[in-house]
């Protein structure tokens, strides 16, 4: 990438900026491995629709959730961060990791980042940057991006991006059946196993109010039918302006992949890509749709890490999905940002997943009542109070034990 160039009759050594370019476009970058972690606790929907005197199929079809995870004291987002990425990394996946990149909308502090206390946790070496990134439900893409930036000067890294968050809108709220949480941590790098990442990506901001937190509320703000019309408008924008850019049609595509805060918010508008779609097309999009919504059914929001869930569940479930094919992606995060882009899936996609029996892993949760759910929604201790929270129960590597002298008690067991 260095040329030599002279000046003054003195000898010295430019990057060449079109060759540095050319490296990066042939070189790949993406997603190399993904991991997973939710509670092992959920409410089933049907019960909580009972509960809230309303008809289940709201929630079942109207919505499209059957479970909802539900977040103990024990775990926040340092923690379930640390226990998704524990279920991918190796020692050497650690030692090439020079940067982690944290995206949450549920921080537990207005200084110190989440990933901080991460690297802490997972052991990685001292050399790293670690910093927090926030844009409601849109963080995560960011860090995705931004990884990718990172890893094209410095080929030989990994970025460990990490979705982590527990949402909460308030017990008996109408967002409460589109609550949930948990992380997912991705590892970015070259020759990725994954997801080859594309360039083209389309972005689109507008400082909108759907969506929002006051710093010292614990619970979102949201105008739930006012986010959805933006959720689909930013949609309708990033999608055109992305075909426009790139000139794909839709038979390009594989599958789309939505951000779903709850899973019929991304058939919506798949509805609309789908709108002059030939209807065997149209059956195929929607098989991988459904392919890629069921990890989310039974989990409910992750905000930020919904889109990656939804990837994670159309990589495991999906029986026609092979290398070479392009998946799209749309992130949308309220207030509000949004972003389109692609990659090409890879030859060792599945190994990228590391033998996590997700299926399993859900299927094994406990179920409790919509009782225990509430008392453990209040048990949560935030950031200013002190305390011991119960972990004895929580089968998890890395669980919250409490607050002292308002510094948070992370342990491994
Ligand atoms: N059988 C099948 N469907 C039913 C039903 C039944 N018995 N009863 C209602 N429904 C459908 C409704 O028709 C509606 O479908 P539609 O969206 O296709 O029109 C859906 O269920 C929801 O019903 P609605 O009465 O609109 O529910 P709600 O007023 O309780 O609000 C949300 C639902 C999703 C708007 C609300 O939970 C919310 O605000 N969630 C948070 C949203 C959010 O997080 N936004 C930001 C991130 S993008």
């Amino acid at each position: 990438m260095k040329v030599r160039a002279k000046l003054g009759g003195r000898a010295f050594f430019v990057y060449d900026k079109t060759k540095v370019l050319k490296g990066v476009k042939e070189m790949k970058i993406g997603i190399d491995k993904i991991g997973f972690f939710t509670s092992h606790l959920f409410v089933d929907m049907k019960e909580l629709a009972f509960a809230r005197a309303e008809d289940p199929n709201k929630y079942l079809i109207g919505i499209g959730q059957s479970k909802m995870a539900v977040i103990p004291p024990s775990q926040d987002v340092v923690t379930m961060a640390a226990n998704a990425a524990a279920r991918i990394l190796t020692t050497a996946d650690k030692e090439q990791i020079s940067y982690v990149i944290f995206a949450t909308e549920s921080g537990i502090d207005n200084s110190k980042a989440t990933a901080v206390y991460l690297a802490r946790l997972l052991g990685l070496k001292k050399e790293i940057r670690a910093i927090e990134l926030k844009q409601a439900c849109y963080g995560a893409t960011a860090g995705i991006q931004l990884a990718r930036g990172f890893v094209a000067l410095n080929p030989d890294s990994k970025v460990l991006v990490i979705a982590a968050d527990n949402a909460r809108y308030g017990i008996k709220s109408p967002g409460e059946p589109t609550q949930g949480g948990g992380a997912v941590a991705l590892l970015i790098g070259t020759n990725p196993q994954i997801l080859a990442l594309e360039d083209g990506s389309t972005a689109y901001t507008q400082d909108i109010m759907d969506f929002w937190r006051p710093l010292g509320k614990n619970e979102a703000l949201v105008d739930g039918r006012y986010s959805e019309d933006v959720y689909l408008n930013f949609f309708s924008h990033v999608w055109q302006a992305y075909l426009d850019k790139t000139g794909y049609q839709l038979g390009d595509f594989a599958a789309l992949l939505f951000h779903l805060p709850y899973t019929k918010m991304g058939l919506k508008a798949l509805r609309i890509a789908l709108k002059d779609a030939r209807p065997d097309e149209a059956v195929n999009f929607v098989q991988e749709f459904e392919h890629a919504r069921t990890f989310n059914r039974e989990v409910g929001n992750l905000y930020t890490g919904s889109l990656y869930l939804s990837l994670l569940s159309l990589l495991f479930n999906s029986e026609k999905l092979r290398a070479g094919q392009r998946i799209g992606l749309f992130s949308y995060g309220s207030g509000a940002e949004a972003e389109f882009y692609s990659g090409i899936v890879q030859p060792n996609f599945k190994q990228g997943l590391m033998n996590v029996n997700y299926l399993q892993v859900l299927n094994e949760r406990q179920e409790v009542s919509v009782s225990e759910y509430e008392k453990l929604y209040q048990q949560h201790l935030f950031s200013a109070q002190e305390g011991r929270v119960a972990y004895d129960t929580d089968p998890a590597r890395y669980f919250f034990a409490g607050i002292s002298d308002f510094k948070r008690q992370y342990q491994e067991k």
